[in-house]
């Protein structure tokens, strides 16, 4: 929000989740794990496959229709296409190009932010500038992931975390009280190396090396991620509050980033909220990276539990290391 009062609110909402589930038993035959290791470690039950055939932008795709159809508008209403993936189609072009190739768009400019777990909210914070300062009216903002593509089955470190989907929003300016209140962002270039996909960019191209060296998965320091998460993720969520002129009391509910069940219940616990306003779907769909703020805006909308003027506190972190918190009024 603007200090004139200016803001951005989400006009449609879609997600798309494959069908394809995988369960902790599942996964109790492919790597020596038990359900009971990654339940009580990570609050992870299930988690959802894309199909071979899928590519990052079908499930893009899917979830643009279904943001534009609850927006009741067209893919030419859209003035700028920004996708947040980091699991991209191809290295270039920019996975938005291949969503608006799909979607039949209009020649708009399309491109990709790239900030780990993070991006959807990087994608909010850079709509929300992009639409007040004149340079669009709508922009359609895209958050699909297939993080499972650059997973290493056999490594239970991570293989038992990740899942694929996908979310979208249309944004446009407000003309009333809701919308998008205040953000805090921030990034640590310093700590990259404890969680990244090493291989196949320029400073290792792909080769037979790469390749048997197992680069091109995702490597992570689980427990390095986790203690920053955890305190980025709250002071995130204090500075926004702070921003926005509220307090943790006029909170309805904090979505956190769905990357593991005790780094949502601490953010929970620093903000001081009661459980039942932190948002929790892990248990269903795992760390499904930028598609789980999304997820669980539409979940809560779809189960009819947002009213006007609830107040969310969305929350993230992730490789970057990055993090942000955005507090909107519904
Ligand atoms: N099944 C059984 N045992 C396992 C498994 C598994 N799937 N995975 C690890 N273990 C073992 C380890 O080998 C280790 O055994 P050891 O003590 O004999 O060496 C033991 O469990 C403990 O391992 P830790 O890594 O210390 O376990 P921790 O409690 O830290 O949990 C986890 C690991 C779940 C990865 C946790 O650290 C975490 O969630 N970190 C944050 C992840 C995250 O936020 N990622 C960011 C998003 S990704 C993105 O941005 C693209």
């Amino acid at each position: 929000m603007r200090a004139d009062g200016r803001k951005i609110r989400i006009a449609g909402s879609g997600i798309s989740l494959p069908e394809k589930i995988l369960t902790n038993a599942d996964l109790e035959r492919m790597v020596e794990t038990s359900d009971e290791w990654i339940v009580t470690r990570t609050g992870i039950r299930e988690r959802r496959i894309a199909r071979d055939d899928q590519a990052t932008s079908d499930l893009g795709i899917e979830a643009a229709r279904a943001a534009l159809a609850d927006a009741r508008l067209a893919i030419t209403d859209m003035d700028i296409i920004l996708t947040a993936t980091n699991t991209p189609d191809t290295i270039f072009p920019s996975t938005a190009c291949w969503i608006q190739k799909g979607l039949g768009g209009p020649p708009v400019p399309a491109f990709d932010v790239s900030a780990g777990c993070t991006g959807f909210l990087y994608g909010l914070i850079l709509a929300e500038s992009l639409i007040l300062s004149g340079a669009a009216r709508r922009v359609l903002l895209l958050a699909p992931e297939m993080l499972t593509r650059v997973t290493n089955w056999e490594d239970r470190n991570t293989c038992v975390l990740f899942g694929d989907a996908a979310g979208a929003v249309v944004l446009e300016e407000s003309t009333d009280e809701s919308g998008m209140l205040s953000y805090f962002w921030g990034a640590d270039g310093n700590l990259a190396d404890l969680l990244s996909h090493p291989a196949g960019g320029s400073r290792l191209p792909a080769s037979a090396q790469t390749v048997a060296d197992r680069k091109h998965f995702l490597q992570m320091k689980g427990n390095e991620v986790f203690k920053h998460a955890v305190k980025r993720m709250g002071e995130a969520a204090l500075e926004a509050l702070k921003k926005a002129g509220l307090s943790k009391d006029d909170v309805d509910y904090l979505i956190p980033h769905q990357a593991n069940i005790r780094i949502i219940e601490a953010t929970g616990d620093r903000l001081k909220l009661p459980r039942e306003k932190v948002f929790v779907n892990i248990h269903k769909y795992g760390n499904c990276s930028v598609a789980t703020i999304p997820l669980g805006i539409q979940e809560l909308y779809t189960e009819g539990k947002l009213h006007k003027g609830s107040i969310l506190v969305l929350d993230a972190f992730g490789a970057g290391f990055t993090w942000a918190a955005v507090v909107y009024r519904w």
